[in-house]
């Protein structure tokens, strides 16, 4: 619990020292007793991408900067040797934060709702007119969907990253009923919604649910996707049938339910 505390609060910090606990343990007896090793880059870069991973899980990092760790330093050495020219790193990284934005702080990644999500939706909302909200909604297809079918209805959704928001932004042009924002959604009250969506991942669901019980009116619905709130039961878990068992947790958080 220690470790994830720390991790959540300076989320790089344990990365890099991943990255250093691979460096060291393969750099230091290669080049004291291996040196000839030095020329299978690659190889050394898969050992130490193996090592980090593994360190990285020791300190209680979430399971997705195994990936990152196993990837970084291969891609690195196959970059050099491919004589790649280093603005393509610069431009890659600001590709990726314009499109993930703060991923290592928010532990929300960027993946977006099915279709079938959209549908399942569509029919949980309340049959008269209602104000809904996405939190992090991504590119606003989702939101485009219910705006579409619900006219009367008004939709708004919340983007923190520069790229997604601009998309949804842009896409939303002809819809009077749908406004996308920029900004992070913390700091958005949920007092106006009569129902609020979530598509998050299991690190932000206990605050997203003080939140929910602290802003929410009395009747209104939190709607999560694939995601329920620990030790919470829900009103309704509703199968979205995508063929990948995706459930909605379906909560009443007004004030006063325990
Ligand atoms: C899993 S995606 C879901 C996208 C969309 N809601 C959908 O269902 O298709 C989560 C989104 O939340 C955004 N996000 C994460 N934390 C956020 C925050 N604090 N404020 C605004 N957006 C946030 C991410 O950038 C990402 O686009």
């Amino acid at each position: 619990m220690g470790t994830l505390s720390r991790e959540s609060r300076h989320p790089l910090l344990p990365a890099l020292a991943a990255q250093c606990c691979g460096l060291i343990a393969v750099g230091l007896p290669t080049l004291v007793f291996f040196p000839g090793l030095l020329k299978h880059g690659l190889l050394l870069a898969m050992l130490q991408g193996g090592i980090a991973a593994m360190a990285s899980r020791a300190m209680g990092a979430p399971p997705w900067w195994l990936a990152i760790h196993l990837a970084f330093m291969p891609l690195a050495v196959l970059a050099r040797m491919l004589e790649l020219p280093p603005w393509l790193w610069a431009a890659g990284f600001v590709l990726l934060l314009l499109v993930f934005w703060r991923t290592d702080r928010s532990r929300v990644p960027l993946f977006l709702s099915s279709h079938g999500a959209a549908e399942t939706l569509l029919a949980l909302l309340p049959s008269r007119p209602c104000r809904v909200i996405d939190l992090g909604c991504g590119d606003g297809a989702l939101l485009r969907h219910l705006a579409r079918n619900r006219p009367e209805s008004r939709f708004v959704g919340i983007e923190h990253a520069p790229l997604p928001w601009l998309w949804a932004r842009l896409a939303a042009g002809a819809l009077p009923n749908l406004e996308i924002r920029r900004g992070d959604f913390w700091r958005h009250s949920l007092a106006d919604y009569d129902l609020v969506y979530a598509f998050l991942s299991p690190a932000p669901m206990p605050r997203l649910w003080d939140k929910a019980r602290a802003e929410m009116r009395s009747g209104a619905m939190l709607v999560s996707n694939a995601f329920a709130v620990p030790a919470q039961r829900e009103d309704r878990r509703v199968n979205v049938g995508d063929g990948a068992m995706t459930y909605f947790y379906v909560y009443r958080p007004s004030p006063g339910t325990a």
